[in-house]
């Protein structure tokens, strides 16, 4: 079985065949995993029935794993490495529930040590929907005027948890201020230098209210254009789950969004592990 990669659109994505998880990779073919990553952004891995230990081995490819203390709620029981991402049929649901995930940002960008990759296994998914979006944000950021580029030469902007983060502990008014406490807003970069490959890429989320040294009200329209800029068609592949799939992106050139379009009758359920990034970024209190 030898290994191959195929990819899923123009500017970003790539199926990896002709890998078997079961056993040891050979130094090659990490090696040509690790520069599909970098070349692709995301990687995906169909039809593979792992199991957990499996699951944690794959991810270990790309880095040194987190064990998700900020996250205690969704971790699995003794498998810290692993956190559920689930939507369970619930007769109580509305339309208007929150559901984690469902809008444009990166991982843990709100941390000092942003994630630099993220793996999501699909445990059981929806007939129809519930994919997952990612945002080129290397593109995004090539494809900005010089005017535009030379304006955010330095700027940074604030990332802020939600209070509807897994990081907040809402059990009870105590644990929820320490918890808010814990996680003061992040500064970081509007645009980030990728520690492999050298390119820019925009750094952003839908949640950023502001840019530093400006009020939230000058901010606005220039964090709008860039996320809208940003989420044109030309930079995003979409991901149709299956199940068995394994998805593998790199956090510091990418944005991602859960849709939340699937029928709320129907299980969505994955599992997530997210590997260590390098510092970025500083606290603003
Ligand atoms: C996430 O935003 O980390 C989860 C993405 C998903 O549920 O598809």
């Amino acid at each position: 079985m030898s290994l191959r990669i195929h990819p899923l659109s123009y500017n970003l994505g790539a199926e990896i065949t002709g890998v078997d998880f079961s056993r040891p990779q050979s130094e090659q073919n990490l090696a040509l995993i690790h520069g599909a990553f970098l070349d692709h952004s995301v990687l995906l891995f169909r039809g593979q029935p792992v199991t957990r230990e499996q699951h944690i081995a794959v991810s270990g490819w790309f880095g040194e794993l987190e064990s998700n203390d900020a996250a205690p709620v969704m971790r699995i029981e003794n498998y810290p490495q692993i956190l559920m991402v689930s939507h369970k049929p619930n007769p109580n649901w509305k339309p208007s529930d929150d559901y984690v995930g469902k809008v444009w940002h990166t991982d843990h960008s709100h941390t000092l040590h942003p994630a630099k990759a993220t793996t999501l296994r699909g445990v059981e998914v929806p007939d129809i929907g519930g994919d997952t979006m990612f945002a080129n944000m290397c593109l995004a950021y090539e494809t900005l005027s010089d005017g535009m580029k030379k304006l955010l030469e330095g700027q940074h902007a604030i990332h802020p948890v939600g209070v509807h983060t897994r990081r907040i502990d809402k059990s009870s008014p105590q644990r929820m201020a320490e918890s808010i406490r814990r996680n003061p807003p992040i500064a970081q970069p509007l645009v980030r230098v990728h520690p492999d490959t050298g390119r820019k890429a925009l750094y952003l989320s839908v949640k950023l209210k502001q840019i530093v040294g400006m009020t939230p009200e000058e901010s606005a329209p220039l964090l709008d254009y860039l996320c809208r800029h940003s989420e044109k068609p030309q930079f995003v592949y979409r991901h149709h789950w299956r199940k068995d799939d394994l998805l593998v992106w790199d956090n510091r050139c990418l944005m991602h969004m859960a849709v939340n379009d699937f029928d709320k009758t129907q299980t969505r359920y994955l599992e997530r592990t997210v590997i260590k990034g390098t510092p970025s970024g500083y606290a603003t209190t």
